[in-house]
């Protein structure tokens, strides 16, 4: 069984001090940077993009970065984020116009495709798409926003993709993202979640980030060690 992965979600983190909180929460134990894009458009928040990413490439932070896109007109933003050297990209199936060519534009380059379903998305958009898919993220709460509270009927939904998952020859990683914390990682990790994506219980957290990690690996491993 492989250990089940950190992702920091970097839109809880300080800005003013970024490539050193992106440092620390990695040395701390973090497995991924999760780079959350927002257009006040598809989701109402404004966050960060292309230009903020490159500043942190030209200053040394060389790890691996997924990137989550909320917002519309995907094509032009995904060529950019790969000519800068990230590790996946996320899209939401209803920000783009033509769902397979965005898949496939992010695939030709080597970059691993992921679709996130919002908390409403039936599982069907799935149906066409699932063998380009190297991820699925499940939303866990509305995007748009850190800071929310885990929609309790959303366990129901990773059971489901976990099965269909399952059935695939190739492996498929299941993300889930929103309101994830240190009460709530098991049962997320029992129903089937591969990858936590976790931003304000790591970064509003008051304890030391290693402390935080630890325990939060610790409790999504604990059925899986043996
Ligand atoms: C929400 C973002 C999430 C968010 C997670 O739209 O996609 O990645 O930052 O933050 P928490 O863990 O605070 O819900
Ligand atoms: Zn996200």
């Amino acid at each position: 069984m492989k250990n089940k992965l950190i992702a920091a979600s970097i839109l809880s983190a300080n800005f003013t001090c970024l490539g050193k909180e992106i440092n620390d929460v990695l040395k701390a134990g973090a497995n991924i940077i999760h780079f959350d894009v927002m257009d006040n458009n598809y989701v109402p928040n404004l966050s960060i993009g292309p230009l903020v990413l490159k500043s942190l490439r030209e200053n040394n932070i060389n790890c691996q970065i997924d990137v989550h896109i909320m917002a519309k007109n995907i094509d032009n933003l995904i060529i950019s984020f790969i000519k800068l050297g990230v590790n996946s990209i996320i899209i939401h199936p209803e920000s783009s116009l033509h769902l397979d060519k965005s898949i496939s534009l992010i695939r030709k380059y080597g970059c691993k495709a992921g679709l996130a379903l919002n908390p409403s998305t039936s599982l069907n958009c799935l149906d066409y798409l699932i063998h380009k898919l190297d991820l699925i993220l499940v939303m866990s709460v509305n995007p748009g926003f850190e800071g929310q509270k885990f929609l309790d009927y959303i366990y129901k939904k990773i059971i489901q993709i976990k099965k269909i998952i399952n059935k695939q020859k190739r492996n498929i990683l299941l993300e889930v993202d929103g309101g994830i914390n240190i009460n709530n990682i098991k049962k997320i990790a029992i129903s089937g979640a591969d990858v936590f994506v976790i931003g304000s219980a790591i970064f509003k957290n008051k304890l030391p980030y290693n402390k935080i990690i630890k325990n939060l690996k610790l409790e999504s491993n604990y059925f899986f060690k043996k």
